[in-house]
């Protein structure tokens, strides 16, 4: 029998890009068995799908955390190990120029959050975490626990864009908001900014005359639903691979990036 990879996943809402990772593995069509989901808030309407696959499901409630770490509850303080110097100079969610105060209140807020998703879901209790809606995003806190081996990352999200295009909370809005021609979505592995990641899969489509907003999100899903799956068949089968790749321009001036190369050959790495 093949060894399956354990995936985890989040979600913030409907979930219907879980439904669709849990259909592909219950079909055998990846090589993966949904470990667990869980959500920022109680109404994540995802969480039934989970229940009704008998997989185990769990809140950590962003919303009230953050709330009692306004208030001063000892409950909500940042873990131990957080380091504020050191999570100020590695997160790229807000710019340079932001208030000092709103980053620290952010960065610290958040940590107390993340720990208690550790604490839920330790990072040897999965291979690969897939943000699947999930409207949260992870700072250096969390993202450097998950990521000890720094060549794989281990945690993928799908956007509703072609990224770099339209990264944040409305992809297929903006898109459609924008005047493009063409629409699509992107998978990518999480880094420390938003929606900047290494790419590892896209799918586009045609904007037609008559379309909506509404028909393009309805089209946009439909691609997500088969490309999520795709992506994480090929990490499964050990085909993806971050490289550092460097390109001296015209000028001299260097642009440095880490990308994705999807090898042809499955590798032995999860075995
Ligand atoms: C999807 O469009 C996804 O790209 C974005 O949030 C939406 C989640 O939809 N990140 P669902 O909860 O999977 O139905």
């Amino acid at each position: 029998m093949k060894k399956k990879i354990r995936v985890g996943a989040l979600i913030s809402g409907g979930g219907t890009n879980l439904q669709a990772i849990i259909d592909a593995s219950r079909s055998g069509a990846i090589d993966a068995d949904v470990v667990f989901v869980g959500a920022d808030n109680p109404g994540a309407k995802g969480l039934e799908r989970a229940r009704r696959h008998g997989i185990r499901e769990f809140v950590v409630d962003y919303a009230a955390i953050r709330r009692a770490w306004q208030q001063g509850s000892a409950g909500a303080q940042p873990p131990e190990d957080f380091r504020l110097e050191d999570m100020r100079s590695k997160q790229a969610l807000l710019p340079p120029s932001a208030d000092a105060k709103t980053l620290d209140a952010f960065l610290t807020a958040r940590a107390a959050a993340e720990a208690r998703l550790l604490k839920v879901i330790p990072p040897d209790s999965f291979d690969l975490l897939v943000l699947a809606g999930f409207m949260r995003n992870l700072t250096p806190y969390f993202i450097d626990r998950v990521n000890t081996d720094r060549a794989r990352p281990r945690i993928m999200n799908i956007h509703p864009a072609l990224l770099p295009a339209f990264p944040g909370t409305d992809g297929y809005g903006d898109t459609f908001r924008y005047g493009c021609k063409v629409a699509g979505c992107t998978v990518h592995f999480v880094d420390y900014g938003e929606d900047s990641g290494p790419i590892i899969g896209q799918r586009a489509f045609a904007v037609r005359e008559d379309d909506t907003l509404d028909s393009i999100r309805r089209r946009g899903l439909e691609q997500e639903w088969q490309l999520y799956p795709e992506c994480i068949q090929l990490f499964a089968q050990g085909r993806l691979q971050t490289e550092r790749r460097r390109h001296e321009m015209p000028g001299g001036k260097v642009v440095e990036r880490t990308v994705v190369r999807i090898l042809a050959e499955p590798a032995d790495v999860h075995k």
